[in-house]
């Protein structure tokens, strides 16, 4: 890529972008958003999403995820709506078309349950964050996806490309140009070093630290992004955004130190970068 194709995104360059609330703001405007996933055993991908979507500012967020998935997620976190989906039909399309924004992959799984409620997402053609077991199922059934925010971990990047982890490592600014040009939108490599392009700029973000090599830090990006492209930015500026808030968010709670870190521990500070 040409030099010029690359910016340095650092927490310091970033404009005051988090101007106070309107005092006459109401929830119903401060954008909605709709998790999608967790199938079984997975309620807890969906949990972190949502409410990292919450923290970061949007007005309501309702999940969707198996019934029985309904007790843990709304007792743990009353904020959240739910909606409990065994068999994929019609009414999920009208529950879709509620949102603003739609996220649709954590704990997904890539059986048809997950499979339908992807197809579901493409058929309510709304601006959407792909991330986890969506990208994998992505890599399997070609979708035509419009306005949406791709988070593939190198993992998931090989899969959507059909080449190796190596492959995708040797050389990320290739990878991610390559992403686009297969699947468009706003493409989020993650990994120490995250790239996002949108086909014209390539932005370079060096932010987080390795306590984030665990379990459910990419949830939490996913729901950062779904939550502030439903308050009005758009794709790529939320992506960029949204990696910048989870990697300071990470290194505020790496203080306590980087092993044992958990995705729940970075939520208070999420709260606190979007004031
Ligand atoms: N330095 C900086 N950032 C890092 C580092 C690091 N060393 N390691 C990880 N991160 C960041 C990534 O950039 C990304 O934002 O932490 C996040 C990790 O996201 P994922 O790799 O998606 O991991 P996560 O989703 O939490 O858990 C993995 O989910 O995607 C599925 O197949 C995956 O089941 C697995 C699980
Ligand atoms: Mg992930």
């Amino acid at each position: 890529l040409p030099k010029s194709y690359l910016k340095k995104l650092v927490s310091k360059d970033l404009p005051k972008v988090f101007k106070p609330r309107r005092r006459d703001s109401h929830k119903g405007k401060s954008g909605k958003v709709t998790v999608i996933g967790g199938d079984k055993g997975m309620s807890g991908a969906v949990r972190l999403a949502s409410e990292a979507s919450l923290r970061s500012g949007a007005g309501l967020v309702t999940v969707v995820s198996r019934p029985e998935h309904q007790l843990v997620i709304c007792a743990t976190r009353p904020e959240l709506m739910f909606w409990g989906c065994e068999l994929v039909d019609m009414e999920v399309y009208l529950k879709l078309g509620w949102a603003d924004v739609l996220v649709i992959g954590p704990g997904l799984g890539m059986a048809d349950w997950g499979y339908n409620l992807l197809k579901a997402v493409d058929l309510a053609d709304k601006p959407c964050v792909i991330d986890a077991d969506a990208l994998n199922l992505l890599s399997q059934f070609p979708l035509t996806g419009k306005s949406w925010v791709l988070t593939p971990h190198p993992g998931e990047a090989a899969r959507l490309l059909g080449v190796s982890i190596a492959e995708i490592e040797q050389d990320r600014f290739n990878a991610v140009r390559r992403l686009h040009t297969k699947y468009g939108g706003v493409i989020v490599l993650k990994g120490a070093g995250t790239l996002i392009y949108d086909g014209e700029k390539c932005i370079v973000a060096p932010v987080g630290n390795p306590g984030l090599a665990s379990g459910g830090f990419g949830d939490v990006l996913s729901g950062i992004i779904g939550a502030l492209m439903a308050q009005g930015y758009d794709n790529m500026q939320a992506a960029c955004l949204a990696v910048v808030i989870h990697g300071d968010a990470a290194d505020l709670a790496a203080k306590e130190g980087e092993r044992g870190m958990l995705a729940s521990d970075l939520m208070p500070y999420i709260h606190q970068l979007v004031n």
